[in-house]
């Protein structure tokens, strides 16, 4: 390409230059909208998820014949602890407890903190719903602090306002395999002597100052979720460098059920095992894992500079730290006053008439009818005072996430995966709903 012909221009040019094979098919912005009846920018499937072949297969299969399919002990036979040792090693974690789920990782984690009724707990507003659920599980308090617009993580510099005598727990999020401002997380928690429990749940292999992401506080908590970048359709993980919290936190995923002498009878937890399948397939998916990182990461850099000149469109961008971004998603913010007034249900829509998939990513979860439910039922009411509830309320106020919500856009992890052309198409799609927002609209 010419270097004087800027990104943007060749988002224009491309299609009617017929350059890339990808975009050789591409019509010309001034077609018509696929979502009005004109031809579509992209035909083609994006990368299946999940990917898997022989290796998956006989994983299982040494599972199934081998007739132990519980985990035991810590038995260096098991399938269960060779993962653990692997996933602590490949993280740089000292301890891994592999759980069932990573609601499971993070239930474990605050039980085994000790956190309970009558405690708060800080989170973010902009996560998946296990994030909250686990707090109100122990009957803390959820306490939100709003969202950095600009990154769509937890705004790290509003934590500390947030804390009271009360408060003895944090999750901040890394969200989409982005991370979260460690440096002022870490410092905070530090000063105020509160427990970091790091919901990495999204963010595998993501790193901090080349340290990987879920290895700074108390526990960093992994799901391998269906749809995660590191995938055994349910599975989770507990890393942390301390050894005692790590027994805790085994009685705790087990009923109780103590591995050391010190714990033993001591604590009553509840179930969240990992099975010898779960482990038996994350062995063979962790093999793909770097490389599919490494694509994602190519990839959302180069569709990010590409979306970037798309007035209107505003990627997600990171902390200076964030030495690595994992992408379980690519979140931009559109700005529909850019697009002719074009609501972002109406551009999705149209965005997914051009071939290409993506979400509208969260609702405010400080705002959820549960939460409401939970705080006013019979125990909540019998731990916390009127006034404090009141409080509460006030508290929970985000109006940074509000407007989050109602901007952003996902690109989900598997789209990543495709190739240089795929991303291209993305952003000709974009721009071709830019062209016709106009008509869209009124249509
Ligand atoms: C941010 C976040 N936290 C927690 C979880 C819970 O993980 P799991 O579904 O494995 O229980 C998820 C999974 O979607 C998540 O995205």
């Amino acid at each position: 390409m010419d270097k004087h012909v800027t990104r943007r221009r060749f988002l224009v040019a491309a299609p009617a230059a017929g350059l890339a094979t990808a975009s050789a098919k591409v019509p010309a912005p001034a077609a018509k909208s696929a979502l009005l009846g004109g031809q579509p920018v992209r035909t083609q499937r994006f990368p299946a998820w999940p990917v898997f072949d022989q290796k998956e297969e006989r994983a299982l299969l040494e599972a199934l014949r081998s007739g132990k399919w519980f985990r035991g002990y810590g038995d260096a036979e098991r399938v269960v602890p060779r993962f653990e040792q692997a996933w602590a090693r490949l993280t740089g974690a000292k301890f891994c407890l592999a759980t069932s789920s990573g609601t499971g990782a993070l239930q474990t984690s605050l039980a085994a903190l000790g956190v309970g009724p009558g405690e708060e707990v800080i989170l973010p507003p902009y996560t998946f719903t296990a994030t909250l659920n686990v707090i109100l599980n122990m009957y803390a308090l959820p306490v939100f602090v709003d969202s950095d617009l600009e990154t769509a993580q937890i705004d790290a510099r509003k934590i500390e306002a947030a804390i009271t005598d009360r408060t003895t727990a944090m999750i901040p999020v890394h969200l989409a395999g982005n991370v979260a401002d460690l440096d002022t997380i870490v410092a905070v928690a530090r000063k105020r002597k509160i427990a970091v429990v790091e919901d990495t749940c999204q963010s595998h292999l993501a790193e901090w100052r080349g340290r990987k992401a879920g290895t700074y506080g108390a526990t960093g908590c992994f799901s391998f979720q269906a749809s995660k970048n590191l995938n055994c359709g349910e599975g989770g993980a507990i890393l942390t460098n301390d050894e005692e919290l790590l027994e805790k936190c085994f009685a705790q995923h087990w009923n109780g059920g103590a591995r050391s002498e010190k714990y033993s009878d001591l604590l009553h937890g509840s179930k969240f095992l990992m099975s010898e399948f779960q482990a038996a397939m994350l062995l063979a998916q962790m093999t793909r894992l770097e490389e599919q990182t490494k694509t994602r990461g190519q990839n959302a850099q180069y569709l990010t500079s590409l979306l970037r000149e798309i007035p209107g469109i505003v990627p997600a961008r990171m902390y200076d730290g964030c030495t690595r971004n994992a992408y379980h998603g690519l979140i931009f913010r559109y700005r529909k006053e850019q697009f002719a007034g074009l609501p972002r249900a109406k551009f999705l829509k149209a965005l997914s008439a051009e071939g290409i998939p993506a979400s509208s990513g969260y609702t405010p979860l400080n705002k959820k009818q549960y939460l409401k439910n939970a705080l006013n039922s019979r125990g909540y009411r019998r731990i916390y005072s009127k006034p404090q509830m009141a409080r509460l309320e006030e508290r929970n106020l985000c109006p940074v996430n509000d407007q989050l919500c109602e901007e952003a856009v996902w690109i989900m992890q598997s789209v990543l995966l495709g190739g240089r052309g795929d991303m291209e198409q993305i952003g000709q799609a974009v721009q071709k709903i830019q062209a016709h927002a106009g008509e869209l609209v009124r249509a």
